[in-house]
């Protein structure tokens, strides 16, 4: 893996608490150190990982993932992972059901959740949930017991609201109601899992799954929300090709732009963010 660490916000921010360039436990909040200024609070800054190629890209996630499942399981005995959809990500479930990851991860502790779902059955070809299937959940023989889908044949709303149910029974698994990982891809609008700029999600609080209609698409997509996705130590971004360029600089490499990305949104004062990106992703970046 060509990965240079390269971190804009820390490197222009000499005031920035010094940690080691290789803080890669996950941070428990639970222990992180409460923002020390008042709100607003600063993010972490993001770390932005430049790998040669989607196969590099895929390597390096992998051993992002394999840390954070290992720190999670000694932590507090479960690894809650929230899954990304689109294509990226296929490079990166197929690398984990090759070795050193095959038989050696804590897949009988591991849970996994999506982050959002097209409204089409499970075996739809535009399905995020078929496409974890076919790439990871069935090659590793994951039961379905660990596997919380997001059901896209049921209603838009009434899918939400029960998969908000079984989150909260995934959270009991653990001290605190959030993932220990979230992956995530980058839309060349800057939009993440499904929300996509000026749609009603962006706007939502209080809840952590909600139906969003897409105009864009004409279509209704269930997507976890802003609330949900930064309830994490850690996300895990990936974007590849010259499309997400753009983003990508604006949204982590301190790029100027407008508004914020809603990628850009999925932060906390407690959440480490990776972004890997191959060359073409990262050719914007300052
Ligand atoms: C989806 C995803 C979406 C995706 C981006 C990038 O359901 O489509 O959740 O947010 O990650 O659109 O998609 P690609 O990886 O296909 O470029």
């Amino acid at each position: 893996m060509d990965a240079d660490r390269t971190d804009p916000e820390r490197a222009t921010d000499p005031g920035e608490p010094a940690a080691s360039p290789d803080t890669d436990a996950p941070v428990d909040p639970a222990e992180g150190t409460a923002p020390t200024t008042a709100a607003p609070w600063e993010p972490i800054a993001p770390r932005i990982h430049r790998c040669k190629d989607a196969d590099a890209l895929a390597e390096a996630a992998a051993k992002r993932f394999a840390e954070t499942a290992r720190a999670a399981v000694a932590r507090h005995g479960h690894f809650l992972v929230v899954l990304a959809g689109g294509s990226t990500p296929r490079g990166l479930y197929t690398r984990l059901t090759g070795e050193p990851y095959r038989d050696s991860l804590p897949w009988q502790q591991t849970y996994f959740a999506f982050g959002d779902e097209r409204c089409v059955p499970p075996d739809h070809p535009d399905s995020n949930y078929r496409m974890a299937d076919e790439t990871l959940f069935g090659p590793l023989g994951i039961p379905e017991t660990r596997v919380l889908r997001m059901k896209g044949e049921q209603p838009p709303k009434e899918a939400a609201r029960r998969y908000e149910v079984r989150l909260d029974d995934l959270f009991l698994l653990v001290p605190r109601p959030q993932f220990d990982l979230v992956l995530l891809g980058i839309g060349p609008d800057g939009h993440t899992a499904s929300l996509f700029p000026g749609t009603a999600a962006l706007d939502e609080t209080g809840r952590r799954v909600v139906a969003n209609h897409v105009p864009r698409l004409d279509a209704w997509r269930l997507t976890l929300t802003f609330e949900a996705l930064a309830a994490t130590p850690r996300v895990v971004f990936m974007a590849t090709g010259e499309e997400k360029a753009r983003v990508v600089a604006e949204a982590f490499g301190g790029v100027e732009h407008a508004a914020p990305h809603p990628c850009e949104r999925v932060a906390s004062p407690h959440t480490h963010r990776d972004v890997f990106v191959d060359a073409a992703a990262a050719s914007r970046l300052p």
